[in-house]
This record gives structure tokens, sequence and C-alpha cells, in this order.
């Protein structure tokens, strides 16, 4: 099972396994983070998903979609390594890949 990284907004970092198929988001909130507040479930209308992601896997990672790009600009939280974690299946491929929560906006 690939493996998760996550950094919550107090600086600490906790690894989770999970089977591929859920999103980024599904894993972070499925283990418990709730600062991840991921309010509409997924459907890439809330930005509550927003994490900071590990530039190392940048290249791994689904094109950013239209909508994703405008939620995020309504951040003021938005850096280079913003994304949606509910728009990133999260496969095998992202083995070991570090996410950050991003900042409450
Ligand atoms: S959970 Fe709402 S945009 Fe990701």
């Amino acid at each position: 099972m690939p493996k998760l990284l996550v950094v919550t907004r107090d600086g600490e970092e906790r690894t989770v396994e999970a089977d591929s198929g859920l999103t980024v988001m599904e894993v972070v909130r499925d283990n418990g983070f709730d600062e991840l507040l991921a309010l509409c479930g997924g459907c890439c209308s809330c930005a509550t998903c927003h994490v900071h992601v590990d530039p190392a896997f940048k290249d791994k990672l689904p094109a950013m979609s239209e909508d994703e790009d405008d939620l995020l600009d309504s951040s003021e939280h938005r850096d280079e390594n913003s994304r949606l974690s509910c728009q990133i299946p999260f496969t095998d491929e992202l083995d070991g890949m570090k996410v950050r929560i991003a900042e409450e906006d």
C-alpha cells in the first residue's frame, strides 16, 4: 500500500497508508485529520481540502483543471505547490509523497 506523509498545521507529521483508488483528500480525512474540512465532499467546489504538495512529486500529479485553479485563487495561502487534495487520485506512483495541510482561510 502506498504511504502518504501528512503534515498538520502545527507541524506534526504522520505517515499513513492507504489503498490506491482513494483521493488524497479521502486518505487524509479517513485517517482522522479533522483540520482538513473537505466540506463539499470532493466536488471541487469548496477549497477546504487545500494542501501544499512536495514539489518532488509535482510532475506525477494530474493537470489542474480550470475549476481547481479558480478555487485556489480564492485562498490567501496559495503558493506554487498548492493543490486541492480531492483532485489528486492517490496512486502507487505517489508512494512517499508529503502533503502539508494549508492554513485556514
Ligand atoms: S473537498 Fe471541496 S474542493 Fe476538495
